[in-house]
Parts: structure tokens; sequence; C-alpha cells
């Protein structure tokens, strides 16, 4: 069974004196457990709108979404999907609702009523997870971006969720800060958590295992990382970048030189250079 099922996912905002706008146009995605997924698009395309679906905050107009076997639609499921996905946003600070960290981490734990041990034991277990055990008696409001963003991590972590969907969370971060939060995901990922992340940064996306293009409400590509940013044109014509290695490649292959098109990491890219200055057969007279 996937974790997460769009079936010609359609959707419309309603407004009060205009015309609906119609946003998903028949979305078709299956999200495998354990998987890690990059969700790319330009501004307004619905990428935010079709991770709403998944949470059940918001409900399609028409089509379906299975979140594990429920359906999003039905009432009685809005409880258990929501404790299955975790929902991760780009501000940190909408994010914090305590003055003291692992007040802030123990927050949705108490909301579902469990007993203090119980509640203890996430709360240490969901800092571990995000490596800020250290700062657990600290003011949230204190830290770091990149720390801020953890502790709302481990929030949602301690809810024990089986799948984390993070939209656009290191985008007001500094590279740092970006970096902790990036090899946070990784991990959790590593250990078995699904990942959904909606991302404007190349390099992140480069991190997924499977890479989804969205335009205008609907799924335009689908491939690992290699595949899909080893069609640079094509990327660019969709309004989006490719990682920086993988374009310098494409703007030395445009020269003649002979590299392959599918270099995500500076390391590849690095690698592919070298053989190339070393090669015999390249190598000018
Ligand atoms: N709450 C809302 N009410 C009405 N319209 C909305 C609302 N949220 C988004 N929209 C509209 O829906 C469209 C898709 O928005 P969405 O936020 O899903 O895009 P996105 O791909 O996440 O964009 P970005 O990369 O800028 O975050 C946009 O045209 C936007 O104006
Ligand atoms: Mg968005």
């Amino acid at each position: 069974m996937p974790m997460l099922k769009a079936e010609d996912v359609r959707f419309d905002y309603e407004y009060e004196n205009e015309a609906p706008q119609t946003v998903l146009r028949g979305v078709n995605l299956t999200v495998e457990k354990g998987s890690f997924v990059a969700l790319l698009g330009h501004n307004g395309c619905g990428k935010s709108t079709l991770a709403k679906h998944f949470n059940a905050i918001l409900l399609p107009t028409g089509g379906r979404v299975l979140v594990e076997d429920l359906d999003t639609a039905d009432e009685a499921n809005t409880y258990p999907i929501r404790r299955r996905v975790g929902m991760v946003l780009q501000n940190p600070d909408n994010q914090l609702v305590s003055t003291i960290v692992e007040e802030d981490v123990a927050f949705g734990p108490e909301n579902l009523g469990l007993p203090p041990e119980e509640i203890r034991r996430r709360v240490d277990e969901a800092l571990e997870a995000v490596d800020m055990t250290a700062y657990r008696d600290h003011s949230p409001h204190r830290l770091s971006g990149g720390q801020k963003q953890r502790i709302a991590i481990a929030g949602v972590l301690a809810m024990h969720p089986d799948c984390l969907l993070l939209d656009e969370p290191t985008a007001m971060l500094d590279p740092q800060g970006r970096q902790e939060v990036l090899d946070t995901v990784c991990r959790l990922n590593r250990e078995g958590m699904t990942v959904v992340l909606i991302t404007h940064y190349m390099e992140e996306a480069a991190l997924a295992d499977r890479v989804v293009v969205m335009d205008e409400g609907v799924v335009l590509a689908d491939g690992t990382p290699h595949t899909i940013f080893a069609d640079v044109e094509k990327m660019r014509a969709w309004g989006l970048d490719v990682p920086q290695p993988t374009a310098l490649c494409a703007a030395l292959r445009d020269r003649g030189i002979d590299l392959p098109a599918d270099l995500l990491t500076p390391e590849e890219c690095a690698a592919a250079l070298m053989q190339l200055l070393t090669d015999p057969n390249h190598r000018k007279a």
C-alpha cells in the first residue's frame, strides 16, 4: 500500500465575488512508503495546494486523495490522517508555540492526551532525532533559523507520523541552517520516514530519490534526479533551473566537450572533469 496517492485530483479555490480558480487539474501521484520525493514547479503552480490535500487541510473538488487506505474526503479519517502525515512549513516562527524548546515539542503529544511519561519519552526522542537535545531548556526565539526549523520538525516527529511533508522548509534559512535541516531530513528518510520535500533549490531536489515536476496544476515529469535534471533545456522551458554542477556540464557540452548529461553533484562533476583531463584520448596535442 502506498503512503500517499492522488487520483485525478482537481481543486478550485472559491472566491466571494469572482469565478473560482482551478488550481489542480487532474493530479496523479503515488508516493511509496519510505521514499523521498522532491516536488518542484514554478511559483503558483499548485505545489502547496497539493501538499495540503495530503493531510486533509484541503479536500479535492474532483478525484480522490488516499493516505495509506484512508480517503481524505471521509471526515472520520481526518484525525488519523493528520497523525500519519506531519507538515513543516516555510517560516519556523509561525510553527513555534512555546517559550521553552521542550514545551514546544511537547505541545502536540499533550494535545493527544498522552500520559506524561510517554510525552517525556517522545520529546526526548524527537529532540535527539533533530540533534537539539542540548537546547531543551532554551527559548526557541533565540535560536538560529536552522535550529528553529529543527525544533519545528521535532514537534511534528513527536506526533509519530509516518510521513513528513515539508513545504519549502529551508526558504528562510541561511546556508548553514539549510544544511542542518537537509541533513536532518535525509537522516530521517534513511531511518524509514517517507518524505515529500517542496523546494525551489535544485541542489535539495538532487538529494531525493525521485523528482516530480508540476506545472499549472498537473504533474509534468516524474523520475530520478539524474533523469529529470539531465534534460536541462526542458527544465528551463518549464521555468526551472538545474543543479549548478549539471548546468556547468551542460554549458561545457554546448562547447563541444564530451561530458555526461546526468551529473548532479559537485563530486560527480569533479570526477567527470578529472577523467576528461587524464584521458589520453581527450588530451590535446
Ligand atoms: N488560500 C488561498 N485562497 C485562494 N487562492 C489561493 C490560496 N492559496 C493559493 N491560492 C492560489 O492558488 C494558486 C496555486 O498556489 P500554491 O500556493 O498552491 O502554489 P505553489 O506552487 O505552492 O507556489 P509557490 O512556489 O509560490 O509556493 C495560486 O494562483 C494562488 O494564488
Ligand atoms: Mg507554495
